[in-house]
């Protein structure tokens, strides 16, 4: 597969944690224009030297720690990664950029920072985050994101940094770790394990496929105006234990099961501390101004998934490794 600007040099730089894994990346491995760099971006000296060599002109900066049960049992790499890493990222482009960053509001350079909806906090029943909605983080993860968030927007303050920030609610699609909710669901349906649901399963997510995150991103990066911030959303909430259900539908479905077979399998687990209740996007604004809006209804999006996962067991099982399940072990058997 050709990366869909071939005039475009991509460089990606991961430092391939437990979450990342080359499997993901081999459809693009051999493309002329795109070069892997395993490095960590906490690494300030390195991150010098390859904005010395290439002359990078745009960051889109996606690495983090990302699960929020990981943070809640071990939060200071959350810390190191997320914010100390983001931190290291933007005083690399400020130094390689310059004293003449500030003349860089066309978009010929450019910072792109990948945040989440959760640093905006829980909503109760009613009510939508929108970009001016103050920051209330709650977790480790959030927390992390929320400082990471500050400084993007420090540093243009203070420095001229060109960034974009953009916001975006639960992702799900192909290729996403089997920690999260979604891939978990269909791993253990398929292996016929208990499916753990928190608390009751009355907490409430707003699910965008993973394809529509990206395409905003794209959109966002190259029309947005410097110094803004978007909200992304998929305009699908649901309770945990609604989507579970119709997830598990589809499972019974593509695998020509009576519906409702592997319902049985819900178990529900002491609830995750301090777990939000709700979230939800407005994402009207990036509509507006740049005409987004996501392209999968939530029915296609869990269809497609539960069809890849189902032909992609031997990925499943290649991340599902030792650690996969002494963390899930750790996570869940004593709930
Ligand atoms: N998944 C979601 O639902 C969601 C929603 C909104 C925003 N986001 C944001 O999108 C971004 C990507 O999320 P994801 O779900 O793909 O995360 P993920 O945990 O699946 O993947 C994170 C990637 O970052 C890499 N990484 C981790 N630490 C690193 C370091 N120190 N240096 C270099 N690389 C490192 C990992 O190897 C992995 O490839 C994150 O910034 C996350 O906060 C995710």
């Amino acid at each position: 597969m050709v990366p869909r600007y071939p005039d475009v040099q991509f460089w990606n730089l991961d430092q391939l944690t437990y979450a990342g894994n080359l499997l993901n990346l081999s459809s693009i491995e051999h493309a002329e224009n795109y070069t892997f760099i395993h490095s960590d971006i906490t690494d300030l000296d390195k991150l010098n030297s390859l904005f010395e060599a290439h002359d990078f002109t745009t960051v889109i900066h996606f690495a983090a720690e990302s699960h929020v049960d990981r943070s809640i049992l071990g939060p200071v790499v959350f810390a190191e990664t997320n914010t100390v890493g983001t931190l290291k990222l933007l005083e690399a482009a400020r130094r390689h950029w310059g004293a003449s960053a500030s003349n860089f509001t066309d978009g010929s350079r450019r910072f792109y920072h990948v945040s989440t909806d959760e640093v905006y906090g829980s909503l109760s029943e009613e009510g939508y985050f929108t970009e001016q909605t103050p920051y209330d983080p709650r977790s480790p993860y959030s927390a992390s994101k929320a400082a990471s968030d500050h400084f993007v927007r420090a540093y243009y303050h203070t420095y001229k940094l060109p960034f974009v920030i953009s916001n975006c609610s639960n992702n799900y699609g192909p290729y996403q770790f089997p920690e999260k909710l979604i891939p978990l669901v269909i791993l253990n349906a398929i292996q016929g394990k208990p499916i753990p649901i928190y608390g009751k399963g009355e907490n409430v997510r707003d699910w965008l496929h993973v394809g529509d995150h990206c395409e905003a991103i794209d959109t966002i990066l190259r029309y947005a105006s410097t110094g803004h911030t978007y909200n992304i959303g998929g305009g699908n909430e649901h309770s945990n234990l609604e989507l579970v259900g119709m997830l598990l539908d589809e499972v019974d479905k593509a695998r020509g099961q009576e519906a409702g077979h592997s319902r049985s399998l819900i178990t529900f687990v002491t609830d995750r501390p301090g777990h939000d209740f709700r979230y939800a996007m407005d994402y009207s604004l990036l509509n507006k101004d740049l005409g987004w809006e996501p392209a999968y209804s939530l029915a296609e999006g869990l269809q497609d998934t539960v069809l890849w996962y189902l032909n992609n067991q031997k990925w499943l099982e290649a991340v599902a490794d030792q650690s996969y399940r002494e963390y899930y072990t750790r996570q869940y058997a004593s709930r």
